[in-house]
């Protein structure tokens, strides 16, 4: 329905407002002193949106109440949740705020994070699902980020909230985020919407190398290769991630680390290729019949062929049509 869509986009932009304005109070203050220890001043908070939910148990229903939303209405849009006694309490108290927008700018969603170590909850507080808020397809960021990514015909994939901000603030512009949710299917749909679809389009996550990390960025690999063929890995430093990174070491150290990327195939094959010792014989075909399956899974021949090829050249395997019939009987069994 197009009225109920207008109506919650509504209270997500006075909340979004109201919670900026928040912001700026004396019980906040430990809001802006977070942001400023990440290396966010009062002008990147703006940019942003972020904003601070106050601790009460109802400043904001009350306050949209007061705008003509009815307690049903609150409650739908996933900023209110029910009380024991039926009635609307906020869902967000006492966090900072960061507005999640979708493509067209409508503010669809908030991430919460909490301040205090020994407050309630997980460390982020995400809207759940709503008419008008699918983790499964929010990326954060991409309001900001569509037209760069468009001109650059590349993506920038990073964890969180913050990342987002580190990077545009170092000048990676491209920079979007998941919300609480790994990076999957519906996601690469609406990428490939802003990205030309053409050979050279590219989408580097950056992670901070865990191994959560890794994973979601193999798992890709798996769910579309077309997609994979231009999907690169890049791994932040010492564990850190990219809002780290440039607390640390400053806004050049973030676009370093997105230049360093590899491409998604060659990582995961030095990462096999790491856990082997290729001195020996054994470990040479060890580490072989671990990345074989993994090679044979592509379905382009040429691009097969030549990840083959590399796989020989990364095992220091001479002869290299060894490994291309390896590669090529698996993936005609596959
Ligand atoms: P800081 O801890 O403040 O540095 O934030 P961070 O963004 O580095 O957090 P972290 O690396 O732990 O998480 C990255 C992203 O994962 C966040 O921005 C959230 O979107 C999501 N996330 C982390 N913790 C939680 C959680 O407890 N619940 C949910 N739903 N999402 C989370
Ligand atoms: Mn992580
Ligand atoms: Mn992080
Ligand atoms: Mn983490
Ligand atoms: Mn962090």
């Amino acid at each position: 329905q197009q009225g109920e869509r207008t109506r919650l986009v509504e209270a997500h932009k006075i909340a979004a407002r109201f919670y900026a304005e928040q912001l700026d109070g004396p019980e906040a203050e430990i809001g802006r002193r977070f942001l400023a220890e990440r290396g966010f001043d009062q002008a990147s908070a703006q940019h942003f949106g972020v904003g601070y939910a106050p601790a009460g148990w109802d400043h904001l229903v009350r306050y949209l109440r007061g705008q003509g939303f009815s307690d049903k209405e609150l409650t739908l849009s996933g900023l209110a949740q029910e009380a024991r006694n039926g009635r609307p309490i906020d869902r967000f108290r006492g966090r900072l705020m960061w507005p999640i927008r979708d493509i067209t700018g409508d503010v669809v969603g908030f991430g919460a994070r909490k301040l205090r170590e020994d407050d309630q909850g997980p460390k982020y507080l995400n809207t759940p699902e709503t008419p008008i808020y699918r983790k499964s397809q929010v990326l954060y960021g991409i309001d900001l980020a569509k037209r760069e990514i468009a001109k650059a015909n590349r993506a920038v994939v990073v964890e969180g909230y913050t990342d987002v901000m580190a990077c545009h603030l170092a000048g990676v512009t491209t920079a979007i985020a998941t919300c609480g949710t790994a990076f999957g299917g519906e996601h690469v749909k609406i990428l490939r919407r802003v990205l030309m679809d053409n050979s050279q389009s590219e989408v580097v996550f950056t992670f901070d190398g865990d191994a959560a990390g890794q994973k979601a960025a193999l798992r890709a690999f798996e769910d579309d290769q077309k997609f994979a063929a231009r999907t690169s890995i890049a791994i932040t430093p010492g564990g850190m991630d990219p809002c780290d990174l440039r607390l640390a070491e400053g806004d050049d150290a973030v676009s370093k680390v997105v230049e360093s990327r590899a491409p998604l195939f060659r990582f995961a094959m030095q990462s096999i290729v790491d856990r082997h010792n290729l001195d020996t014989a054994g470990g040479r075909s060890a580490a072989l019949e671990e990345a074989a399956p993994v090679i044979a899974q592509i379905k382009d021949g040429g691009v097969q062929h030549e990840s083959a090829v590399e796989l020989a050249g990364l095992l220091g395997i001479v002869d290299e049509q060894f490994v291309v019939r390896r590669v090529g009987k698996l993936a005609r069994w596959a």
